[in-house]
């Protein structure tokens, strides 16, 4: 029986997508049996992340009862999986999100391991999604609106009996404005999965509409984020030590990376 965790955060922009996409990538490169859904149905983009914006057939159809699960599952050239989301409207507006359920159910008899991408928010869409879940990973900023609003998602993930597994927080620039890790985990009650840095490498991924796992292996966000994915399957994986040289931390200081 497979796993659903459903990647959220209460605020946009956090770095969910990315963070979906790359955990996807990373079990897959470790030979995990996962798929990566795209649960973000009315902004979808984890089809643009791997360079399929247009498919013929997506979750929106089996949403809507015009397709079979098994026809929305695409195979990216690394040999990842994903279900991405249509970006036409009319389609989304047939689509019907009670039969969630029902596909959900499907995906755990046919993947060990399944990755919701979701909205951002805690309207109707996010929790539709959140209510999949075996477990929420949540991804914030270290800043505080965004971690007041992760605060607002695990309240909303506990009253759905859902368990919160962790927070990554992500696009971390190492200035002194930001939240310390221990200020994080005293107003969010939940552990540090990792900590992704703010990286050009994250961006420039994007642009080649291709995981940073795959694009830039070597960067501390593509360790960081196989370091991650490892922990939240049992396995073990250590990123690779990486000491923040001198002009990295003049240059942070400066607010300049
Ligand atoms: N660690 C990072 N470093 C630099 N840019 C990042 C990082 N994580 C995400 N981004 C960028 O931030 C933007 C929003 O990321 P995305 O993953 O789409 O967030 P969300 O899904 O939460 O809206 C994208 O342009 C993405 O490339
Ligand atoms: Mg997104």
């Amino acid at each position: 029986m497979g796993r659903i965790f459903v990647i959220t955060s209460g605020k946009g922009g956090t770095g969910k997508t990315s963070s979906a996409v790359n955990l996807g990538a990373a079990l897959n490169s470790f030979g995990e049996d996962v798929i990566i859904v795209d649960g973000n149905l009315t902004t979808p983009n984890v089809g643009l992340h791997f360079g399929a914006p247009i498919v013929p057939v997506s979750l929106a159809h089996v949403l809507s009862g015009h397709a079979r699960i098994e026809d929305s599952i695409y195979e990216h050239d690394s040999g990842i999986k994903i279900i991405p989301t249509s970006l036409s409207l009319k389609e989304l507006k047939r689509a019907n999100r009670r039969n969630l359920e029902n596909i959900a159910r499907k995906l755990k008899r046919l993947f060990r391991y399944i990755i919701f991408d979701s909205s951002a928010g805690l309207g109707e869409e996010a929790l539709s999604i959140m209510r999949l879940a075996d477990e929420v990973i949540l991804v914030s900023n270290p800043d505080m609106p965004s971690i007041t609003d992760a605060l607002k998602t695990i309240k909303i993930a506990e009253e759905l009996g859902k368990p919160v597994r962790g927070v990554i927080v992500t696009r971390v620039r190492y200035d002194k404005t930001e939240l310390t890790s221990e200020n994080i985990i005293d107003m969010l009650e939940v552990p540090i999965l990792g900590v992704i840095p703010e990286e050009f490498a994250v961006r420039e991924s994007l642009a080649m509409k291709n995981p940073v796992v795959h694009t830039h292996p070597k960067s501390r966000s593509a360790e960081k984020y196989k370091e991650i994915a490892a922990k939240l399957v049992g396995r073990n994986y250590k990123a690779k030590d990486y000491k923040r040289g001198f002009w990295a931390k003049i240059a942070s200081s400066l607010g300049l990376r």
